[in-house]
């Protein structure tokens, strides 16, 4: 029997993972978020918690209960919401981690053994001065433009450091006490879309949210301008990369942080897909300069080259078949639409 702790569980991945997880019956979920688990998805998990990240005496208590395996350390502030709360986003995206990463040391001194903990950072670690350097840049690698223009961004690559700082080097004058073992593996996941759950507070909930529109038969004010370009993937595949950076053999890993992407339209290009599926879709383009300048300073694309060649990544949804085999069909069952 495996033991996991999913935090942020009622987010987007948090949905789409302990659906994916419960259906093996050898893991036992322990599902945390600040509002009360979706009732979907109380069946599938042996224990919903309602709580905070930032209260340690739940954490402490939740640590004291059960012996984790694995950590997938999920809950955030996205990147449109941290920039209007900044503060805020700071105090759950960086507190919020470091207590994670506190329980989880803690967890491996009592179980003497290592402990997985999975994060997920994001595309918003990267921030291109602009439009003409995007264009050249191409497909950014892992050490490529850590200039985060972001709250979000920030807060990522901060927290990408501290689990390496975590994995390696904690208390490292501290010879004589046990340290605590992390295995610390983290995913820079490009944009997500899902057929099942909208986004709420990111800066590429564009996509998402013109396909959900226009299943629903609502016309979408894009935010962004049709040539805007950043990389994407199915959610299916965001989960599937999780799952398969946690199973794969620690030897293989080169590194701590992976970049993962499958698709690169312009939001145009988008708006033609959903166009084709939902031939009455309504979009307008009126870019909010603001959030504009937010996913500009965003890579046009990302090389996962590592992650193919580490632990044998591989997106099963290009753009066409995402579309065709995953999102529209997922949109019309949820909306209870005929085409
Ligand atoms: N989807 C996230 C956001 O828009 C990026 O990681 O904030």
């Amino acid at each position: 029997m495996k033991t996991i702790l999913i935090t942020g569980a009622n987010g987007e991945i948090g949905h789409g993972l302990i659906s994916r997880l419960a259906e093996h019956s050898d893991v036992r979920i322990i599902a945390l978020d600040l509002q009360e688990l979706d009732e979907a998805l109380k069946p599938k998990v042996y224990r919903a918690v309602a709580g905070d990240i930032l209260d340690t005496a739940l954490l402490e208590s939740l640590s004291a209960t059960y012996n984790f395996d694995t950590i997938y350390h999920l809950a955030a502030l996205l990147s449109t919401k941290a920039e209007r709360q900044p503060v805020l986003a700071h105090k759950v995206n960086v507190d919020g981690t470091l207590n994670l990463l506190e329980m989880a040391v803690g967890q491996s001194r009592l179980q003497g053994r290592e402990i997985k903990f999975l994060y997920p950072s994001s595309i918003a670690v990267y921030g291109l001065p602009d439009l003409e350097t995007k264009a050249r840049a191409g497909k950014v690698k892992e050490h490529e433009w850590l200039t985060p223009r972001t709250m979000y961004g920030i807060n990522k690559l901060y927290c990408e450091q501290l689990g390496i700082y975590y994995a390696q080097y904690y208390r490292q004058l501290d010879a004589d006490s046990p340290r605590g073992h992390i295995d610390f593996r983290c995913l820079r996941f490009p944009g997500l879309i899902s057929a099942v759950t909208v986004p709420t507070g990111g800066t590429s909930d564009y996509a998402p949210e013109m396909l959900h529109a226009a299943a629903q038969g609502k016309p979408y004010q894009c935010f962004v301008r049709e040539d805007t370009r950043i990389p994407f993937m199915a959610m299916p595949d965001a989960i599937e990369a999780l799952l398969q950076l946690e199973a794969a053999p620690r030897h293989k890993l080169t590194r701590f942080v992976y970049n993962v992407t499958a698709f690169n339209p312009s939001a145009g290009e988008i708006f033609e897909l959903v166009r084709r599926a939902f031939p009455t879709a309504h979009v307008t383009f009126v870019p909010d300069l603001k959030r504009q300048r937010i996913v500009d300073s965003w890579p046009a694309d990302v090389d996962d080259s590592a992650a193919q060649r580490d632990w044998g990544w591989q997106p099963t949804y290009d753009l066409h078949r995402a579309f065709a085999e995953y999102l529209v069909p997922g949109v019309l069952q949820r909306y209870n639409r005929k085409l």
